[in-house]
């Protein structure tokens, strides 16, 4: 969700200004995944890095999820949301950690989308802590490492039994992955939006991401003619 700061910034504003107009491009998004039964939708919402950014900018943040979370999660709910969390929440403030919770209590035996805020997430920093989750395991000898396959390490990911990306968007012009589901984006489509900042992020741009997905050719490795053999 990039490009808050800048959008705040033509507009002679303070980045967090920014943020507070990236809600709707949220909730626009949602939305959208509801009406086309997208079942996983993970935002990039406060990476590990972002905690180096000045103290006010990451105090808005932090305050812009509480509030937003207290407001949004009723509604989530009320349209079978299962709102969840992937990240070192430890780090977060206790009163985002107890929004959360309550958010994730109340939304977990919902079966429409499951919406995960990635917070104060890495991508690298999910690799180590499955490392270190498996590392324990070996040393108990709960497991042998011939039997770490790549299903296995998976499950140790903080996306657990979220499928891989299929498609991943970045608004704001920068052509990266900053970091984010590194593993879990091995085969993901990517798709830089050069001309939308997130706070302009519309359904319009959704549906459109979604067509461009649809027109791409996902080979896996795979030659185009097998590929088509497989699918008659
Ligand atoms: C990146 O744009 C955006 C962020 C670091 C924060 C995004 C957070 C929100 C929109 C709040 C989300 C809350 C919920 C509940 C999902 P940037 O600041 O890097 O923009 P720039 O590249 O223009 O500087």
């Amino acid at each position: 969700m990039d490009g808050n700061g800048r959008w705040a910034k033509k507009r002679g504003a303070m980045r967090i200004f920014g943020h507070h107009h990236g809600i709707k491009a949220v909730r626009e998004t949602v939305e959208a995944c509801g009406e086309l039964q997208i079942p996983y939708l993970t935002l990039y919402t406060f990476s590990t890095e972002n905690w180096n950014r000045p103290k006010i900018e990451v105090e808005g943040i932090m305050q812009l999820l509480i509030g937003t979370i207290a407001k949004e999660v009723p509604d989530l709910h009320k349209n079978n949301v299962r709102l969840k969390a992937i990240g070192d929440l430890d780090s977060l403030p206790e009163n985002a950690r107890n929004a959360l919770e309550k958010g994730f209590e109340l939304t977990k035996n919902n079966t429409g989308l499951t919406l995960s805020l990635a917070l104060s997430y890495s991508g690298k920093w999910d690799i180590i802590q499955a490392v270190r989750k498996l590392a324990d395991k070996v040393k108990k000898s709960e497991i042998s490492p011939e039997d770490i396959n790549e299903a296995i390490f998976a499950r140790y990911l903080a996306t657990e039994e979220t499928p891989d990306v299929d498609l991943m968007i970045r608004t704001g012009g920068d052509h990266r992955i900053s970091n984010y589901l590194l593993w879990q984006s091995a085969y993901s489509e990517l798709l830089f939006l050069d001309d939308v900042l997130w706070p302009e992020f519309r359904k319009a741009h959704f549906f459109k991401a979604i067509a461009l997905y649809q027109q791409r050719e996902r080979r896996f490795g795979k030659t185009g003619d097998q590929i088509k053999n497989e699918t008659k």
